[in-house]
C-alpha cells in the first residue's frame, strides 16, 4: 500500500492524567499469521479480532492474489476460504507487501514450497531490509531466487520448489520471521523439516501449526534455545483464531500512563505469551505499577488485563537474552528510561539496525532531539534518564510506526511539545492509536 507523498506531521503535549480503559487492536504478528495459515488450510477459517492495520490489510491482498478467497464480515472478523497446502496460484502481477517484512518474508517462505513464481516487493522502507536471511534456507529446500536490487534486497522474484527438500535449519539471527519462513515453505516438503534456534523467539507460528492440525513438536535447545520439528505435506484444516490484543501496540499507552503523574489506565484483553511480555519485566523492574488482571487462556494465547498507574522509574540495566522478547519494544522502553532516575543500558541490539528504520539511530537520535543524553556502545543503547520530565523537539521518524507513537508518548510527559515529522506511518499496525490516546485523555494533535 502506498502511502502519501506528503507527510503528516503531528504534536503531542502534557495535559491532564490519562483515564479509563482502553483495549488496543489485535495482535500484529497472530494476524499476519492468522490469513496466511486460512489461506493454506482446506475450508473456512473465521477470524475474529483481526489487526486492520495496512501491513495486514496487505498480506490478506497477497493471499488473495496467491488464489485465497478473503472476505470482511463485520468489524475485526474475516473469513478466509483457503487453497490447501501446495495450492497456491501463480500470481497476477507484483505481490506489494508495502512496509512490512512480516508479512513479505514469511509469504516468501510460504511461495518457496509451491511450483509457482513470484514477485515481492515493498516501499522505500522494506527495500532497504535484509530479504537474504529468507532466500538462503529457502534455497536450500530448492526455491530459486533472482534480486533485481541485488545485496538480497527487494524487488525479488522466487520461483518456488516442484519438489521441496526438508532441511535442519539452524537460524543465523533470533528471529521468527526466518523461523515462520522456513516453516511455511516446509510444510509442502515431504519428511521432516528442523529449526533451531538459540534463543526461543515468538512461537505464533508453531502454535498456529498445530492449531490447524499439523504435527509440530517444539524442545528447549541450550540455555535459552528450542529445536522445532514439523512433519511436512499435513493437511491444514480450516479453525476458527481469536487475535488477542496485541502488546507491542499496548506499550505506548503503558508507558505514557507510568509517564504522565495521576495517571491510572487498563489496558485489557493484551496478549501475554511469555515470548512477548519482555517490556513489562523490564518496566515493573524499573519499578512500574504495572497489575495483572484477570489473566486467561482460553484463545490459544495466553491473556490478561493491566491495570497501569503513574510510577517513579529507576534505571536498569536490560540483559541482551531478553531482547527477542520485547524487540519492537525498545524506542518506548528508551523513552522510559528518559524519564527513569539513572541510567538503563540495554544491550544487544544489533537487529534494531534493520527494523523499519535503522531504529538504533532513530531512537538515539530522537532522544538527542529532545535534550536526553544518550548513546550507542557497540550493540547497546545507554540512556541518562534525569528522574524527571525532559523533552521537547522534533523527531524524525525515518517511516518507522514504532519511532512516531513512541515519541509522542513522550510529548505527552514532558514540559514541552514533542512533535514528529510523519504520523502516516501509524496506520501500518494501530490505525486507531491517535483516537484512542484521546479518548485517554491525551493530548495529540
Ligand atoms: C515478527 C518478528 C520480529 C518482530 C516483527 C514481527 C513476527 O521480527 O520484530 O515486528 O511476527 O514474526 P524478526 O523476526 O526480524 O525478529
Amino acid at each position: 500500500m502506498s502511502h502519501a507523498a506528503v507527510k503528516s506531521p503531528l504534536a503531542a503535549r502534557a495535559g491532564s492524567p490519562l483515564k479509563g480503559r482502553l483495549r488496543v487492536p489485535g495482535d500484529k504478528s497472530i494476524s499476519h499469521r492468522a490469513l496466511i495459515f486460512g489461506a493454506l488450510a482446506v475450508g473456512e477459517t473465521r477470524i475474529s479480532g483481526l489487526l486492520e492495520g495496512e501491513d495486514v490489510l496487505n498480506t490478506g491482498r497477497a493471499m488473495q492474489s496467491l488464489g485465497a478467497s478473503i472476505e470482511r464480515i463485520g468489524d475485526g472478523a474475516w473469513r478466509v476460504h483457503g487453497v490447501g497446502v501446495g495450492g497456491f496460484r501463480q500470481p497476477q502481477g507484483v505481490l506489494d507487501f508495502g512496509n512490512s517484512a512480516t508479512g513479505c518474508r514469511l509469504v516468501m517462505g510460504a511461495v518457496a514450497g509451491c511450483p509457482i513464481t513470484a514477485t515481492f516487493d515493498g516501499d522505500a522502507s522494506l527495500r532497504k531490509r535484509p530479504m537474504q536471511r529468507i532466500l538462503d534456507p529457502v534455497t536450500l529446500m530448492g526455491a530459486r531466487a533472482s534480486e533485481m536490487a541485488k545485496g538480497g534486497r527487494l524487488p525479488v522474484t522466487v520461483e518456488g520448489a516442484r519438489d521441496p527438500i526438508p532441511i535442519v535449519y539452524r537460524t543465523p539471527v533470533p528471529s521468527a520471521q526466518i523461523k515462520s519462513a522456513v516453516l511455511l515453505a516446509a510444510l509442502a516438503a515431504p519428511g521432516e523439516t528442523i529449526v533451531i534456534e538459540s534463543e526461543a523467539s515468538r512461537d505464533h507460528t508453531e502454535k498456529l501449526l498445530l492449531h490447524f492440525g499439523a504435527d509440530v513438536t517444539v524442545a528447549a535447545a541450550g540455555t535459552h534455545g528450542r529445536r522445532i520439528a514439523l512433519k511436512g505435506e499435513p493437511e491444514l484444516n480450516a479453525a476458527p483464531v481469536v487475535v488477542p490484543a496485541d502488546p507491542s501496540s499496548a506499550a505506548f499507552p503503558m508507558v505514557a500512563a507510568l509517564l504522565v503523574p495521576g495517571s491510572d489506565i487498563v489496558l485489557t484483553d493484551v496478549m501475554t505469551n511469555p515470548l512477548r511480555t519482555g517490556l513489562i519485566t523490564t518496566l515493573r523492574e524499573m519499578g512500574a505499577d504495572v497489575e495483572t488482571l484477570n489473566l486467561r487462556s482460553d484463545v490459544g494465547e495466553e491473556m490478561a488485563d493491566f491495570r497501569v498507574r503513574a510510577s517513579a522509574l529507576k534505571g536498569v540495566d536490560v540483559p541482551a537474552e531478553r531482547a527477542p522478547s520485547m524487540i519492537d519494544e525498545y524506542p518506548i522502553l528508551a523513552v522510559a528510561a528518559a524519564f527513569a532516575d539513572g541510567t538503563t543500558r540495554m544491550r544487544g541490539l544489533k537487529e534494531l539496525r534493520v527494523k523499519e528504520s535503522d531504529r538504533l539511530a532513530a531512537v538515539a537520535d530522537g532522544l538527542k532531539a529532545n535534550g536526553v543524553v544518550a548513546e550507542i556502545e557497540g550493540d547497546d543503547l545507554i540512556v541518562h534518564g534525569q528522574g524527571r520530565a525532559q523533552g521537547g523537539g522534533v523527531v524524525m521518524t525515518h517511516m518507522d510506526h514504532r519511532i512516531a507513537m513512541a515519541f509522542l508518548m513522550m510529548g505527552l510527559a514532558s514540559a514541552k511539545p514533542v512533535g514528529i515529522d510523519d504520523a502516516s506511518f501509524i496506520a501500518t499496525s494501530f490505525p486507531s492509536f491517535v483516537p484512542m490516546m484521546r479518548r485517554l485523555g491525551a493530548d495529540v494533535g
